[in-house]
């Protein structure tokens, strides 16, 4: 649980950034180098920094096999070595339904919305650079998807800047749709709905809902900050 800034990213550069640059590299093979998401961690190490948040635990040597959901997790050289050591399956909408020789996990070509996890349990669900600057529906995912993990971890995009939107437009209407950002209040608002799913003292859940407003100091080139934040699901063991 902690709001993206300098001196976390400072800390990352000097001290990790090294070895996971290296791990993204010595896994790429020609399969697994072509996809977007591997080249956006080869160029950026705000992203590396994501990664190591998000997944760098899974990754460790004599970490137990879980099985993980990977909500719009993108392709990279390090899929290969999660799907080694993990029961892997990603989820997405754009994702190539026929990737091969990445290694040994499943692909589900859908939007969450849609997916029906009657009979499907996770011990891990992850989303990374989804909620909500590419889908705004969080609430509705959280509602859907904790009561059937253990742990959900998430990266969440929001925007305390000068308001930022895309103008885009329905694919089934000619409608022209303006998507506005999320600003940290937006996202404090949601979370406190959740809080007793943060497994953290109370005071520190005081200080991350008071980081989330406070400032517009970001790492990333187009100006957004982000948090991350695990949440206990109704599988975990001190879920009441
Ligand atoms: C910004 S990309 C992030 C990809 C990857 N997690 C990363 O960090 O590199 C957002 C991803 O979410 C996927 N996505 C968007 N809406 C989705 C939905 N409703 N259901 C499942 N995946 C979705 C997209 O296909 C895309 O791969």
């Amino acid at each position: 649980m902690q709001v993206i800034d300098t001196e976390l990213f400072g800390w990352y550069c000097e001290k990790v950034d090294k070895e996971i640059l290296g791990a993204f590299k010595q896994n790429e093979t020609v399969f697994n180098q072509v996809y977007e998401s591997h080249q956006w961690h080869l160029e950026a190490p705000h992203k590396r920094l994501l990664y190591f948040i998000m997944y760098g635990l899974l990754l460790t040597e004599g970490t137990p096999r879980q099985r993980i959901l990977d909500i719009g997790g993108g392709i990279t050289s390090l899929t290969t070595l999660i799907s080694r050591k993990h029961d892997y399956s990603v989820m997405g909408i754009g994702i190539d339904p026929n990737v091969k020789d990445i290694g040994d996990f499943k692909i589900i070509p859908k939007d969450w919305y849609d997916f029906d996890i009657d009979h499907n349990s996770w011990d891990i669900i992850i989303a990374n650079d989804i909620f909500p600057n590419v889908d705004q529906r969080l609430e509705m995912f959280l509602e859907k998807y904790l009561p059937c993990c253990g742990l959900m971890t998430l990266s969440l995009t929001y925007n305390n800047g000068v308001p930022k939107w895309y103008k885009t437009k329905r694919m089934d209407d000619s409608e022209i749709l303006h998507m506005l950002s999320w600003t940290g209040a937006q996202v404090r608002m949601l979370l406190k709905k959740y809080q007793n799913r943060l497994d953290f003292s109370k005071s520190e859940i005081t200080d991350f809902f008071n980081n989330l407003v406070k400032g517009t100091e970001t790492i990333f080139p187009n100006k957004r900050q982000v948090c991350t934040v695990s949440l206990t699901g109704d599988l975990h063991p001190d879920h009441k």
